[in-house]
């Protein structure tokens, strides 16, 4: 398998300060940034052992619990590529993502919509040797994020990538096409314009499973001119 890099190839990723992505501000780095050696420790683990130390793929967000969770059933599925578009196997995808009513199971989400009991929100998925990858969840809700007054995060699932080492990790955001938000959303648009429909999954009516779910498509692609945008993507 080829490997994840970090490097920027493509002036399509968003930069590490975006005045308009307040906390960034704050956050990005001030002074040149030091090179640090990679060790075998980053580099050559642990390969293939991933669901050993992970556990099972999670591929279903909606059955979790004792019952479904309240939303919209979509399936999410896709390929991992690399520059040439050749597939990248064994590629762990985290999935991370709020519920239907745009609340995070987590202790720093406070605001006032209601916690879906039947919905945590995590997933995880091993790309086969054909770099797909597929997963069912419920489509997440909008929430609000206070980066100014009146800021609202549109729909969106966060996806982690782990390659074969600990230091191949790539993290990004999957948006969906109908939605208002993503031209005035600060995070969204600290990606480019020509790069950030990369981010937009497709509906696909051929993934759509009768009386069931809503399928979409999201190829992510690691590096070269149709990367995909990275947070993490920062020399
Ligand atoms: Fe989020």
């Amino acid at each position: 398998m080829t490997h994840i890099r970090f490097a920027h190839e493509d002036s399509a990723q968003p930069p590490s300060l975006f005045p308009p992505y307040a906390s960034t501000v704050a956050r990005s780095p001030r002074e040149a940034l030091i090179r640090i050696p990679q060790t075998l420790t980053e580099i050559t683990g642990p390969a293939g052992a991933w669901d050993h130390l992970m556990g099972p793929a999670v591929a279903d967000l909606t059955r979790q619990h004792k019952a479904e969770p309240i939303g919209q059933r979509i399936v999410v599925s896709g390929r991992v590529l690399d520059e040439n578009r050749r597939p990248v196997a064994n590629t762990v995808i985290e999935v991370w993502q709020c519920n239907a009513a745009g609340r995070y199971i987590h202790v720093k989400d406070q605001w006032d919509a209601p916690i879906d009991p039947n919905f945590t929100g995590a997933g995880r998925v091993i790309t086969d040797a054909d770099g797909c990858y597929r997963f069912t969840t419920i489509r997440p809700g909008a929430y609000p994020w206070g980066n100014h007054t009146n800021a609202w995060r549109p729909s969106h699932i966060h996806l982690s990538l782990l390659g074969p080492a600990f230091a191949t990790r790539l993290v990004t955001q999957l948006y969906f096409p109908d939605d208002p938000l993503i031209e005035i959303d600060a995070i969204a648009n600290a990606v480019p314009l020509e790069a950030r429909a990369r981010m937009v999954a497709r509906f696909d009516i051929a993934t759509t499973q009768p009386n069931f779910a809503l399928g979409y498509l999201f190829d992510i692609v690691l590096r070269g001119q149709q990367a995909t945008p990275f947070e993490n993507d920062h020399e």
